[in-house]
């Protein structure tokens, strides 16, 4: 959890979640922290990756994320005026970059419904890290507005993007989903995706034992040999409105195991450092990988956390910057930007934040189980903070 910090803070206000202000310190001119394109917190973790929400709303109603009983049309969804601007994001996110992030994923609720996203996609896929490079652009949606946006997305600048997909069979799609979308419709969006030359595509399956664990072998079968990888995600946790219970997850090793009986695999090599999935390859018959087949994912966040090379931070659609995904606090770097403060204050901000943090949720969750519901501190919603 994000830790409140001892410094005198910037009293500010969120009703939604509660907020830190930023450390007074870090806005001091004797100790702005400057960018140095590494920065690392309390635990040595390096920051690499940002991830932006653009908006809290969404047109699926996953129980598991956004259950129709409590997200309904009276949910108060966060107003216009406490969006950040598409110059506001391109603003703070350019500090981010100056600090060593590498990638950047927008993410929502369902990122395609904030309007003109495309503007922003071309603003941010002009930013450049302190070594002159793209950054690594994407973006997590549902697939519901691909077929019709795929196109614009590319030509804006977005290089690749992650579906998230749970499941092949029509009725468990449309019973996932709760708003009775058709699974063809997002099948159409991923070659949508894939005809518009965004690359690599990824698809997301979030397993739930006696839900949806049925489609496992369907969306292999489905998606091998088509270049798309397949991660399966283990069902989490996160905010405080889904009702989880540990008897709703298929641990990632029974997958591999269910798999393995038709879908030989081996296991590969990271790609990068602080990775969420776990790679595997599809084996030929002398064993080897088999790379035309292509390789799915296993991301095990409750029985194996990854939090030890963490290198995630997370900005909500108002401009708080949450340092994990089980945070109940962010930092509100929105009255940062909307303040008379310089670009420097703002990587000094971000920077002073960063150094202080300590958050490994996960790690924690398996070592001490899950805090019953209802006690601790009430975490943000994954609609509101993005995967
Ligand atoms: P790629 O660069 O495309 O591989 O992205 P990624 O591995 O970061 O994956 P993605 O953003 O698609 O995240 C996949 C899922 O992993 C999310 O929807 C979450 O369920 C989970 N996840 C991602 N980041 C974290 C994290 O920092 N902590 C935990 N506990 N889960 C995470
Ligand atoms: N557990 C695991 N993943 C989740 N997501 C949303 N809620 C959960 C949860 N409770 C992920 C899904 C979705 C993405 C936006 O966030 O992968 O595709
Ligand atoms: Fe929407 Fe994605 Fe959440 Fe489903 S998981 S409700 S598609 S944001
Ligand atoms: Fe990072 Fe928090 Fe997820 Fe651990 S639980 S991997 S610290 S976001």
């Amino acid at each position: 959890m994000a830790e409140q910090p001892s410094k005198r803070i910037i009293p500010v206000t969120d009703q939604r979640s509660g907020s830190l202000g930023v450390p007074a310190t870090a806005l001091n001119a004797q100790a702005l922290l400057p960018a140095s394109g590494l920065l690392q917190d309390a635990r040595g973790r390096v920051l690499r990756d940002l991830r932006i929400s653009v908006t809290d709303r969404c047109n699926f109603r996953c129980s598991y994320c956004m259950p129709k009983d409590v997200f309904t049309k009276d949910y108060p969804y966060l107003p216009h005026s406490s969006l950040l601007t598409f110059e506001e994001i391109t603003r703070i996110a350019r500090q981010f970059v100056a600090h060593g992030v590498t990638k950047i994923r927008l993410t929502g609720g369902e990122p395609l419904l904030r309007k003109n996203l495309e503007i922003l996609i071309e603003q941010l896929s002009a930013l450049r890290t302190p070594d002159g490079n793209a950054l690594d652009l994407t973006l997590t949606t549902n697939g519901s507005l691909l077929t019709r946006k795929a196109e614009a997305l590319r030509a804006a600048g977005l290089k690749r993007l992650t579906v998230s997909l749970d499941g092949l069979d029509d009725a468990v799609f449309r019973a996932m989903n709760d708003v009775d979308f058709p699974v063809r419709d997002v099948l159409d969006g991923i070659e949508a995706a894939q005809t518009a030359g965004l690359g690599p595509i990824k698809v997301n399956m979030v397993v739930k034992r006696g839900t949806n664990d049925q489609q496992i072998l369907p969306m292999a079968r489905h998606f091998k040999g088509s270049g798309i990888v397949l991660r399966f995600i283990e069902y989490m946790d996160v905010g405080a409105t889904n009702g989880w219970r540990m008897d709703d997850v298929l641990p990632s090793a029974d997958v591999i195991r269910l798999l393995q009986q038709e879908l030989p695999l081996i296991p590969l090599e990271a790609s990068q450092p602080g990775e969420t999935a776990q790679r595997w390859g599809y084996a030929d018959a002398s064993g080897q990988h088999d790379k035309a087949a292509g390789e799915i994912g296993v991301i095990s966040s409750v029985t194996q956390a990854f939090c030890s090379d963490c290198n995630r931070a997370r900005m909500s659609t108002e401009g708080q910057l949450y340092l994990c995904l089980f945070a109940s606090q962010g930092y509100n770097l929105r009255d940062l930007v909307r303040g008379d403060h310089s670009d420097e204050e703002i990587a000094s901000a971000i920077a002073h934040i960063w150094q202080g943090r300590k958050d490994r949720y996960s790690e924690l969750r398996s070592a001490e189980g899950p805090a019953p519901a209802g006690s601790g501190k009430r975490r943000v919603e994954m609609s509101y903070i993005g995967g």
